[in-house]
């Protein structure tokens, strides 16, 4: 397995990261070309696992895909189609479940693998099953597969009201996506607001839906014929985790001044205003964001909470910037049960981090030590990464497959403004 090695260093960071598309926006928006037929068109889309395993997913499917970073076109339906997403691919990656909606929208059947518990919590899909049962779906649930059946045997799915009892992201995403082809309208209450969202909004209008609100917590669609969608030809928004990852890498070391190039500034507001807070200058310049790190961090508190609040997916790579802060500061989790296991490798390190519930007490220390360390999911693999920049010596940071679901080109990017990353085979995971 590979592992990544980060030399620390006192040097500060200088030069310019371009930011990549955004994986949260590419996945549901590979998943919604199921709701018509024809080629459509994809850019801007990053290199990443997780868009080849939706790829492979697709092609499972029956379609023709071809994935040439940062372009991927979907196809034709080669021969008849399989409504089916296989547990080898679901759990490797739980977007997997996005399919659901579409597929059964479009072909009235779906046996989809349950994702099964993750690494950062039990992650449940009731919100999307009981969404669908209300736009008339029968569900059924047999040896770890989800059957879901369209009205009278595979029919057409009804309009309907549905109230989300909590802002969940790919459920509001697979509901969208079932309800863009579903007689008359649908209304959506509580959904989430995340920028993704209104991504995979923008994409359904121009297939030719009819989709309002999103962005907000109420969604109303009126949906197609099963046959009215068209493909679409789209580049997708940047990244605004892995901008968010790229500011925190700069903050970490005083004297640091790097652009972030193509952050889209506006979704990344809740992480700004936390950032000039703790005392880092953040500039716009047109669609790029400077980050200059001119004095010591202050210690600043965080409650994660869904879109417009601060992100649960910047959590970890925003804890290890307090680690090395003046003073104490406390972050809170209230997404994921389970999101906090970047917290004994921060020990490991040399971090003074009090884990009670899902609170962390975090006393900034003036030196982190590098270590080997393990990341267990994505984002806390990323924080992982930032602490090595600055901890004394060299931090390996093991399993490394978890950061390459989602961050493009991370060595190359973080090298050129100064950091030194190398990617190494370790024998051992
Ligand atoms: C999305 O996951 C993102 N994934 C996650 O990105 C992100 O952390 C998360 O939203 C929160 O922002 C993608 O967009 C592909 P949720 P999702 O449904 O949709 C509970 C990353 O690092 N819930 O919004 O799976 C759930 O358990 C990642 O890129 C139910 O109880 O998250 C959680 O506590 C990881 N029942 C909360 O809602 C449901 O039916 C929010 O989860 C659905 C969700």
């Amino acid at each position: 397995m590979d592992a990544i090695v980060v030399k620390g260093s006192p040097t500060p960071l200088q030069g310019r990261i371009r930011v990549s598309g955004a994986k949260n926006a590419a996945l549901p928006i590979l998943c919604a070309t199921l709701l018509s037929d024809g080629n459509s068109v994809l850019r801007n889309v990053p290199k990443l696992r997780d868009i080849d395993t939706t790829a492979a997913l697709l092609r499972f499917l029956g379609r023709d895909v071809s994935v040439d970073a940062p372009m991927v076109s979907v196809g034709e339906t080669r021969g008849t189609v399989r409504p089916e997403a296989p547990y080898e691919l679901v759990k490797q990656m739980r977007a997997s479940v996005l399919v659901l909606g579409p597929l059964v929208a479009r072909y009235g059947r779906a046996k989809v693998s349950l994702p099964g518990g993750c690494a950062i919590g039990a992650r449940p899909i009731d919100q999307h099953l009981k969404a669908l049962e209300a736009m008339g779906c029968t569900i059924r649930l047999e040896r770890g597969y989800v059957i879901a059946e369209g009205p009278n045997n595979g029919g057409q799915l009804q309009g309907a009201e549905v109230y989300f009892d909590m802002p969940t992201v790919t459920g509001t995403e697979n509901i969208l996506m079932a309800a863009a082809l579903a007689k008359g309208r649908t209304t959506l209450l509580n959904c989430a607001r995340e920028p993704e969202i209104v991504e995979l909004a923008r994409i359904l209008n121009k297939m030719g839906a009819e989709v309002d609100g999103a962005g907000t917590d109420v969604i109303h669609i009126k949906g197609r014929a099963r046959d009215e969608l068209a493909p679409f030809d789209h580049a997708i928004i940047p990244d605004r985790i892995e901008a968010g990852t790229y500011l925190i890498a700069a903050a970490m070391h005083e004297g640091s001044d790097v652009v972030v190039e193509g952050a889209d500034l506006s979704d990344l507001e809740p992480l700004l205003v936390k950032l000039r807070a703790a005392g880092v200058t953040l500039t716009t310049e047109g669609h790029d964001l400077r980050v200059q790190r001119t004095r010591p961090i202050k210690a600043v508190n965080v409650t994660t909470a869904p879109h417009p609040g601060f992100p649960t997916d910047m959590q970890a790579q925003f804890l290890v910037l307090m680690a090395r802060a003046r003073g104490e500061s406390v972050i809170t989790e209230t997404i994921f049960e389970n999101r906090f296991m970047h917290v004994p490798e921060l020990h490991r390190m040399g971090g003074e981090i009090a884990l009670r519930g899902n609170t962390a007490l975090v006393r900034g220390v003036d030196t982190l030590y590098g270590a080997s360390v393990m990341a267990t999911d994505l984002r806390a693999s990323a924080s992982l990464i930032l602490a090595g920049l600055v901890a004394e010596g060299e931090t390996e940071v093991r399993r490394v497959y978890h950061l390459d679901r989602g961050y493009e080109k991370i060595e190359e990017k973080l090298n050129a403004v100064g950091a030194s990353l190398t990617r190494v085979r370790n024998a051992e995971g």
